[in-house]
């Protein structure tokens, strides 16, 4: 291992270094910690867990050392191991399972229809304003039992909090208020859900876990307040980077349009070019080798979900979209025990807004100007999607729509 000042993976021209190991090294190192640049490596790093999440060490990092917020984090999901996180994690992720996902699949179609963005302006529309960053919070919504006039407000707090990630101190303040924020909003929601009675919803399956013993109050907050903060700002960059994708892969679109079966690939490949979540970052709970090299206890080690998924060693020519290549799973959903628990939810919201265009807007296009996507501390951005969505089809019910 090489110590690189060279390649710093969170610089936003990151992704010119083309993927996998760079001059033959997988870890690199530099002031930003341990850089894990190849698939092979970082998919052992990432089932490792002796490497734990970054997300505590990051608000310690930022002064948030003690308090509600410090005390949520130090005692998530995302934090916890061993049995701890087996008996959080499981019941949600059965919960999380295919016959959930599959009803919101059908319940997608209809809040589509209704967000349709077509018929209010002549000219391109903001792809990204108008549905993916819309998409997400509704899902939220439906999952947890909410009312769908709180998206707006899920959107805002899901984005910041998750601003953790930019690793700006100068966002602590805001990332408190949006924690203090956020827990006063679920702890009103929950407390209606046990006077009014519980439904199917997310909320009422942890309420019903609370009441069985299984979780405490506080756990049972906690749980409700990860799924909330993971829920949207990644699925909707997510979003508009995959419709971003495969509206300029003409080809492939054409290829969709005639067998939407094709449509799951074409959404996993669009997010192993373009990963929203372009670094994931972990803490080294002890002395760990990697690669030949001890990695010290309490070392930030980065894997660059980026240079993975283009590791020319898994993904032969790596740099071309192909919705052919052998189906090797990216990273962008990371992986082993910690992998994300709404990989499933966040792939269906994907597969239906494409599913959306190819049945109502066949025919549109990104227009560049005015569209702005970017990268910056190791993720893929969007701030603007211009689409012309050109004629639209009509007749689309939710009945007929794909797959
Ligand atoms: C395209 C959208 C999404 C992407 C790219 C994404 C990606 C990720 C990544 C990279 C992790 C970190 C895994 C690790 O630390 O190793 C994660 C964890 C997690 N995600 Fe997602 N995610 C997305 C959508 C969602 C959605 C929609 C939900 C829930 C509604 C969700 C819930 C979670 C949870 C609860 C965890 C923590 C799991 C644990 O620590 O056991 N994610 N996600």
């Amino acid at each position: 291992m090489t110590t690189s000042h060279a390649l710093d993976p969170f610089a936003p021209d990151s992704p010119t270094h083309s993927g996998g190991a760079a001059d033959g090294q997988s870890v690199i190192r530099g002031e930003y910690g341990y850089a894990v640049l190849d698939f092979a490596l970082a998919t052992t790093v990432l089932r490792d867990m002796r490497f734990v999440n970054a997300a505590l060490t990051l608000m310690e990092q930022f002064g948030i050392t003690d308090g509600p917020v410090h005390d949520f984090r130090a005692r998530s999901l995302i934090m916890a191991e061993g049995a701890r996180h087996i008996r959080l994690r499981t019941p949600l992720a059965r919960f999380m399972g295919p016959t959930m996902v599959e009803d919101i699949r059908v319940e997608l179609r209809t809040i589509l229809a209704d967000i349709d963005p077509g018929g209010r302006s002549d000219g391109p529309v903001d792809f990204n304003e108008t549905v993916a960053r819309k998409i997400p919070a509704r899902v939220y919504c439906l999952l947890a039992g909410a009312p769908a006039e709180d998206a707006p407000l899920v959107a805002r707090l899901s984005a910041g909090t998750l601003a953790l990630l930019q690793r700006d101190p100068s966002l602590k303040d805001s990332i408190l208020q949006s924690y203090d924020e956020l827990f006063a909003y679920l702890t009103s929601l929950i407390a209606r859900k046990r006077e009014q009675g519980l439904g199917n919803d997310m909320l009422s399956f942890l309420i019903g876990q609370e009441i069985e013993g299984k979780l405490d109050a506080e756990e049972l907050l906690s749980e409700a307040t990860a799924m909330l903060e993971a829920s949207s700002v990644n699925t909707s960059h997510q979003t508009a980077l995959v419709v971003w994708t495969l509206l300029r892969e003409r080809e492939t679109w054409k290829r969709l349009q005639e067998d939407r079966s094709l449509v799951p690939a074409a959404v996993v490949e669009a997010c192993r070019l373009y990963p929203r979540p372009g670094i994931v970052s972990k803490i080294a709970s002890e002395d760990i080798d990697i690669a030949g090299t001890t990695v010290p206890a309490g070392s930030d080690v980065h894997v660059a979900v980026w240079s993975a998924n283009r590791d020319p060693e898994r993904f032969p020519n790596p740099d071309a979209f192909d919705i052919d290549r052998e189906r090797v799973q990216p990273l962008t959903f990371s992986t082993g025990l910690h992998g994300c628990l709404g990989q499933s939810l966040a792939k269906v919201e994907m597969e239906e807004v494409v599913g959306f265009l190819l049945d109502r807007y066949p025919d549109a296009t990104v227009v560049d100007e005015g569209t702005s996507i970017g990268h910056a501390g190791g993720r893929w951005l969007v701030d603007s999607l211009a689409v012309d969505l050109g004629p639209a089809r009509a007749g689309r019910s939710v009945a007929e729509a794909t797959p």
